[in-house]
């Protein structure tokens, strides 16, 4: 387990990066300071627009359901997470940019996680990775620390083993269950993860998580005893059909687009655009 620093407060934390950008250390010390905020992004506009807003962007994995149709994070390739992760790095100036390592790109061994892992970082300029499980990859996340890359882990309702969960559940609802997620926790804090995202579970376990480990853990569909909260971003902004219970939409976009997008089609269709205003 890592000794901390004191907590930092946001404020002086921004003076002392002089407008840089976030590390994963400076999100490990804040731990017990204020909250963290993370949000999704996969886009370089979007990464712009919420930047000013996040202490973390993640582009996750969650972009085979949100951006490309897919029906689980499944088919996802490194080449996919490459490819928008260098989109939200160039969007971004001040957030630390974390990516999703993919399904296949990391469970083999440490070897194969450094492997995929530095391309990643390499190909993007991202800070840092999430990769997804418990005490099994405690290895992994301190081979990948000694060797320069920080780690977010990612526990409870983990959408890469949806086929061994069976099914999106919430998770630590047993007592056994309870006691395993308690102790894949403990194991990635000790192994140097420098933050957890804590997926479903009940809220007396995410209490206890955050109480247990050094690392700040990220809820979603955690419960606010977390250090910190992490939504897709297109759910919260009202642009997904079908939502969890954890998710609050915070807007109607879609709604906005559909009504957008009649009164283009409209004006189209009786010749009203383009207007004057608009001719060269
Ligand atoms: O892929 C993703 O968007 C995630 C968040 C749900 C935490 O892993």
């Amino acid at each position: 387990m890592s000794t901390l620093p004191l907590p930092e407060s946001r404020e002086a934390e921004i003076k002392r990066n002089a407008g840089g950008r976030l590390t994963a250390p400076d999100i490990l010390r804040r731990k017990r300071s204020e909250p963290l905020v993370m949000l999704t992004a996969y886009t370089a506009r979007m990464a712009e627009i919420l930047d000013p807003h996040c202490d973390l962007l993640l582009v996750g994995d969650s972009l085979a359901q949100v951006i490309y149709g897919l029906p689980t994070t499944l088919p996802v390739s490194l080449e996919m997470m490459a490819t928008h992760g260098a989109a939200v790095v160039r969007g971004s100036k001040r957030a630390l940019v974390v990516i999703d390592m993919p399904f296949r790109s990391y469970e083999e061994g440490p070897e194969q996680a450094f492997r995929n892992a530095s391309w990643l970082l390499q190909e993007t300029g991202a800070g840092a990775v999430k990769i997804e499980g418990g005490i099994g990859l405690a290895e992994t996340v301190s081979f990948l620390k000694a060797r320069g890359i920080p780690v977010m882990s990612h526990i409870g309702l983990t959408p890469q083993s949806v086929h061994t969960l069976g099914g999106y559940k919430v998770q630590g609802r047993s007592n056994e269950d309870f006691s395993q997620i308690m102790q894949d926790a403990q194991a990635l804090d000790n192994a140097g993860a420098f933050a957890i995202v804590v997926e479903a579970v009940v809220e007396a376990l995410a209490r206890s998580v955050t109480q247990a480990v050094e690392c700040p853990t990220i809820g979603i569909g955690a419960s606010p005893a977390c250090d910190g909260q992490v939504l897709v971003v297109d759910d919260m902004l009202g642009m997904t059909e079908r939502v969890a219970r954890f998710v609050k939409r915070y807007e109607n976009l879609s709604g906005r687009i559909d009504a957008a997008v009649a009164a283009y089609s409209q004006s189209v269709r009786a010749r009203a655009f383009p207007e004057p205003a608009n001719l060269y």
